[in-house]
């Protein structure tokens, strides 16, 4: 595929797009093909960041370029180049406040540690974590195929310059060492690979799903091979039904990780994640504690409700049963409110 083939294929439409990223993506990590790959998409890369903006890109080629830049713990900055797809979440308060509560610990607790990541979107805090801490190993997840595919570009664009010389090296392994994307229903791909773990972490839905016909049109989207970026991005945001006691609150999905985490842990493993505290401090103990986890809070803020999540559903939650949901009306202390009278 030339140069002018894959921009071609890319402006045609959001299918389309993917599947001619995906050929980027064998062609990035296949080291007889690189060199020419990372080139290319470099030099597209900076040309698009210099010209268009992120919509605009999005628009024109149905992904988008953006440079995300984080800060070290010697003082120092990085800069990581991130590509997204439009079925993709976009890093945003949650996700850097995740981000922030990790790099609270000392680096050498994730260093030399084998991790896994769930939920790990396009990649950028698997990635951003081995630079920072150097791991053994870091296992970024995610159900969403395009997610993966996003990451696994994310992953040698920020591993290698465009004249394919490594940014990033560690006792001689590169940043693509250390890390690895995978699809995978929760912690699926450890537990099939038989992986054993040091560190579980992530930032999973926790808020039910309100489309009652989400599973089903799903499915239909899967088998045929094309399911809608709409579907496909809803996955960020909302957390389906487990057949967990704690579904109903939306923890469902939290509850299984914690469930499955224990399959892969070695004896003094960690499962780290962000948790809305929506549902409340003791539903939330209960959660970790009922699976005979000990729970530790690193730390917390308070992040503004994601406009794009629908909490309708947890109105009809506590109308329906005496459970209240926390939400604080603004940044600073107060009583909370529950998603009733939430604005
Ligand atoms: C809120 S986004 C966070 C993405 C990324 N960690 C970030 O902060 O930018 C949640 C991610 O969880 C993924 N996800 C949802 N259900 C999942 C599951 N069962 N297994 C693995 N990943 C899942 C979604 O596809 C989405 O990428």
């Amino acid at each position: 595929m030339s140069e002018a083939q894959f921009i071609e294929r890319c402006r045609r439409s959001s299918q389309e797009s993917y599947e001619a990223l995906e050929e980027l993506a064998a062609n990035l990590e296949d080291p007889l093909r690189r060199g020419e790959s990372l080139a290319f998409f470099h030099g597209f890369a900076e040309k698009a960041l210099r010209e268009l903006t992120a919509s605009e890109q999005a628009r024109e080629y149905h992904f988008s370029l953006s440079k995300l830049a984080l800060r070290l713990e010697d003082g120092g900055e990085t800069r990581l180049l991130l590509l997204q797809l439009p079925s993709t979440f976009t890093p945003d308060k949650w996700s850097f406040t995740f981000f922030e509560g990790l790099t609270r610990y000392r680096s050498a607790e994730f260093q030399d540690q084998r991790i896994a990541e769930l939920g790990c979107g396009i990649g950028w805090i698997s990635i951003a974590l081995a630079k920072q801490t150097r791991p053994a190993k870091i296992y970024g997840l995610d159900i969403n195929p395009r997610a993966v595919t996003c990451s696994r570009i994310n992953l040698c664009l920020n591993a290698y310059d465009s004249g394919g010389r490594p940014t990033w090296q560690h006792e001689w392994k590169t940043l693509d060492h250390v890390v690895e994307f995978h699809q995978s229903d929760l912690l699926e791909h450890c537990r099939k690979n038989r992986v054993l773990l040091d560190r579980v972490i992530g930032c999973i839905p926790q808020v039910p799903n309100p489309d009652p016909d989400f599973a089903a049109r799903m499915l239909a989207g899967s088998v045929s091979g094309q399911a809608s970026d709409e579907l496909l991005h809803a996955l960020s945001n909302y957390a389906s039904a487990q057949g967990h006691l704690e579904d109903e609150l939306g923890l469902g999905l939290i509850a299984r990780a914690v469930e499955e985490a224990a399959d892969v842990l070695r004896g003094s493993g960690k499962v780290i994640l962000t948790l809305g505290g929506r549902p409340s401090t003791q539903v939330l103990e209960r959660l970790f504690l009922r699976r005979g986890l000990k729970v530790q809070p690193i730390w917390n803020t308070r992040v503004a409700q994601a406009k794009d999540t629908d909490i309708h559903g947890l109105a009809t939650i506590e109308e329906r049963t005496p459970h209240r949901f926390e939400f604080y009306a603004d940044h600073g202390g107060g009583v909370p409110v529950c998603a009733r009278t939430a604005p």
